[in-house]
């Protein structure tokens, strides 16, 4: 941590929130890979925003080619991907957005952190657990990773060479291999309703 920095008092949360007529939250999808974590927080973005609520997806993918494309997939690189994304997402959470976050961020204490990171700032965070059988995941293979897992091209690979700890107490528990993409959409879009987010 630096020193000689200050702290600028910003808006309050509630100030935003009643300017912008919205609320924010994190919604954190959390599953192996090929779960459909990716598809299930494009399908939400896209629906949110047709109905005018301002959403913000950010993707495993898409953020190891910028602002994390210092980090690898050793358990510690994991930490600081999902350690940085927590933050990045408490902003737009904080910004009266709703974050969708696709990442696998397979450990628990990881999670928890992005979770205690959130209520510290009284920000609501929904943890949504795609879930498929491994098998499930490994048939669906649309990047060819797992394939190249088994074959040892690539090393510590989620479900195969490096655990992926599943949440014990999520907000929404989906099983990708037993419902659509659009029923999936549907009980995360009922749920922000239910709690009356949007
Ligand atoms: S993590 O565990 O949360 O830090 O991973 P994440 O940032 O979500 O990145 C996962 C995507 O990276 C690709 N990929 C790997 N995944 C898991 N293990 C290893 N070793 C690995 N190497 C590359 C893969 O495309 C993941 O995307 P998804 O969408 O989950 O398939």
């Amino acid at each position: 941590m630096a020193t000689n920095i200050t702290w600028h008092p910003n808006l309050t949360y509630d100030e935003r929130k009643n300017l912008r007529k919205q609320e924010g939250c994190t919604i954190w999808l959390t599953g192996l890979s090929a779960s459909g974590k990716s598809t299930i927080a494009c399908a939400l973005e896209q629906l949110l925003l047709e109905k005018g609520i301002g959403a913000y997806r950010l993707d495993g993918d898409n953020i190891r080619f910028g602002l994390n494309k210092d980090l690898g997939f050793s358990a510690e690189d994991r930490n600081e991907n999902i350690r940085r994304v927590s933050e990045v997402s408490k902003l737009f959470a904080d910004s009266c957005m709703i974050s969708i976050t696709s990442f696998i961020s397979p450990y628990i204490e990881d999670r928890s952190r992005a979770r205690e990171l959130h209520a510290k700032d009284g920000l609501k965070f929904i943890e949504v657990f795609v879930d498929v059988p491994i098998e499930v995941a490994e048939q669906r293979d649309p990047k060819g990773l797992y394939k190249k897992a088994r074959e040892g091209a690539i090393k510590e690979f989620t479900g195969i060479s490096a655990p992926y700890e599943a949440p014990e107490a999520p907000e929404l528990h989906l099983r990708t291999d037993l419902k659509t993409v659009e029923e999936c959409t549907l009980i995360i879009y009922e749920y922000l309703l239910r709690e009356k987010i949007i």
